[in-house]
């Protein structure tokens, strides 16, 4: 491999070339990265599942002759009037069991709970009583009535007969750990008591804004530079009324009414909601990426003349995201704590709106989105939906969306070269989604990341024209009903881990901003991919040239590597090999294995600039040599 290392002849890489994809698909946010332990807190999950009483996951504690349980529509929250209904006929110490009766709710599949931790309780109620009613908040383990934190009591009166809702508050301090707790609300009070709108956030969550600490610092870690969200299939919906609403997900979370993302089939309480996802991608040092609801879902449209509304929904939700405080919708944000506004610089019209079957409704759309938009806010860039690597755009665009999930990882491997004949007179290219899924994929295998590696590299060498890339999906709770695999992370209550896809994204995460150099490969391997980059390590602040290789194939290859035109010469110390690669090439990570496929680095004994090394089979390898 000839590398060209003179200081003038390589190109910028776009600072903004490698970020993350946030989708609320296999419990990604809710039950994921926003830190809310209660599942379905408001009671309104039902209204997904067709079954508007159902109040799964919470359980009932007590027998039906202690206890009645049920929903109605009497809440104090207009957007999300459902409210649980108990009807406790024990009373005192000598008819109701000694914890009292009640609910309890296990969170997504377990509650972690550690010690010394402490958590933030929020709920609604209202009774009906005769006195004051007590009600005990706790938290349990797996076996129930065996308190792992303080208790929280309260005693509720009712105010002269007037059924009136009370908010309660309180902090739950743990004394054990448990990764499979429960949040208990008991009483042992005769009574008729409503609650609604329980929650119970750990206080421990990134800068205390809500996000669970090791999946935000394993994103974080992909030092991503944008962060498009919310979806994928989640903006759009399978039916449009299923879609993703920003309006309905901003302001106090108790009045958000949640919804049903009816691709991926689970309800969302919209607590992460559009703040908060341009609060992450802030809090990431990303650009937020907004891909809106263009007015078409997977299984419907609106006509032309229903699109205005849609319209503005988008010319509003960029007033929320970059407005004035003093603006409509900037002064909702600003009361949301972020009276300055987001660094807020493009939307994307749609996701996947641009297929065939589509097409010409969707750019009969795209139309009318792109001149309102320009026109109220020249300055955003604005990403299509079609397709413009083969055949030039017809209409305007800043930048086009561009999504790849070959079924194997030859194929992959194979698009290495995709954009190379991409006009370069026309919109950029965002890759928004790419990933080998099926076949050799699985929950994520090392093939198909490192077919994923030789893709990126080959975007690396097109990057005067791809302009951005992230990989899809980012997360999934293992415990959920699958929705999409492979995916970048995977976590349980309390622990994740990166599948070789994440690693192999950590590996292009200096790429941003860097510098691409021109290299030749000669080889007569057809499975080796290369390519050179310099970069300034925020680690020691020092210049280093990288150079990245991918080996495809089963054999050992020797590869020389000459790097000419440097000012100076490559120093051995402090330079460094890391590799991706295991004993088999089918290889995933998992929870009793997290470390099985991660790249391992070591000094790098021979560094200089006309060096010979070896690339083990079936692997990716960065070497990064200071200059
Ligand atoms: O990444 C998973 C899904 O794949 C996205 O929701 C969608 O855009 C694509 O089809």
């Amino acid at each position: 491999l000839m590398v060209d290392g003179s200081p003038n002849s390589g190109r910028p890489i776009p600072n903004t070339f490698l970020g993350a994809f946030f989708e609320e698909i296999n419990h990604a946010g809710a039950g994921g990265l926003w830190a809310e332990l209660v599942s379905n807190r408001g009671f309104e999950a039902g209204r997904g599942s067709g079954s508007p009483s159902s109040i799964y996951p919470w359980r009932v504690i007590g027998n039906e002759s202690l206890i009645s349980v049920s929903t109605d529509l009497t809440s104090c929250f207009e957007r999300n009037k459902m409210a649980l209904r108990m009807e406790v006929f024990c009373n005192g110490p000598k008819s109701c069991p000694p914890a009292g009766v009640g609910v309890s709710n296990p969170g997504y599949w377990g509650m972690n709970i550690e010690k010394g931790k402490k958590y933030k309780l929020v709920m609604y109620v209202k009774v009906k009583a005769s006195g004051p009613v007590d009600l005990q908040v706790s938290l349990t383990g797996s076996v129930h009535r065996v308190n792992m934190a303080s208790i929280i009591s309260f005693s509720v009166m009712t105010d002269n007969n007037i059924l009136k809702w009370i908010k309660l508050e309180g902090i739950l301090e743990s004394k054990a750990t448990n990764h499979n707790s429960n949040l208990q609300i008991t009483t042992t009070t005769r009574a008729i008591l409503w609650l609604d709108q329980v929650s119970l956030m750990p206080l421990d969550t990134y800068k205390g804004h809500g996000f669970r600490m090791d999946l935000f610092k394993m994103v974080a870690d992909l030092k991503p530079k944008f962060l498009r969200f919310p979806g994928g299939c989640f903006v759009e919906g399978y039916y449009l009324k299923n879609g993703f609403k920003w309006k309905n997900t901003i302001g106090a979370w108790e009045q958000r009414p949640g919804h049903y993302g009816d691709v991926w089939k689970y309800w969302t309480d919209d607590g992460f909601g559009f703040f908060e996802m341009l609060q992450v991608a802030e809090d990431l040092g990303a650009l937020p990426i907004w891909v809106f609801n263009n007015g078409m879902s997977i299984g419907e449209e609106v006509n032309m003349s229903a699109l205005s509304p849609f319209i503005q929904d988008a010319l509003d939700g960029i007033e929320f995201a970059k407005g004035s405080p003093s603006s409509k919708w900037g002064s909702v944000r600003a009361s949301m704590g972020h009276p300055e506004p987001f660094d807020f610089r493009f939307v994307a019209v749609g996701n996947e709106n641009c297929f065939p079957h589509h097409e010409v409704h969707y750019q009969e759309k795209y139309f009318k989105f792109y001149d309102a938009i320009k026109r109220a806010y020249p300055e955003i860039r604005i990403i299509s939906n079609c397709d413009g690597s083969k055949t030039p755009l017809n209409h305007p665009a800043d930048l086009i969306d561009f999504h790849i999930y070959p079924n194997n990882s030859m194929d992959m491997f194979s698009k290495y070269s995709v954009f190379d004949k991409t006009s370069r007179s026309g919109p950029k290219v965002f890759v928004s989604e790419y990933a080998v899924v099926k076949d050799d994929a699985r929950n994520g295998t090392l093939l198909a990341a490192l077919a994923e590696a030789a893709f990126l590299i080959g975007l690396e060498r097109n990057s005067d024209i791809v302009h951005m890339v992230c990989y899809a999906p980012l997360f999934i709770n293992k415990n959920g009903r699958y929705s999409w695999i492979p995916d970048a992370i995977a976590f349980n209550s309390h622990e994740s881990y990166g599948t070789p896809s994440y690693w192999v994204q950590q590996l292009f995460s200096e790429s941003s901003g860097a510098i691409y150099l021109k290299s030749t490969l000669q080889t007569s391997s057809n499975s080796i991919v290369a390519s050179a980059i310099g970069y300034r390590s925020s680690q020691d602040s020092k210049t280093y040239l990288r150079v990245k290789v991918v080996n495809f194939g089963s054999e050992i290859e020797k590869l020389r590597i000459t790097i000419n035109g440097l000012s100076s010469n490559v120093q051995q110390s402090r330079s460094t090999k890391t590799v991706l690669t295991s004993s088999n090439k089918m290889d995933e990570n998992s929870f009793s294995q997290p470390n099985k496929v991660v790249p391992r680095k070591s000094a790098l004994e021979n560094a200089s600039n006309n060096m010979v090394v070896s690339i083990s089979p079936y692997s990716v390898t960065s070497f990064d040599l200071l200059v």
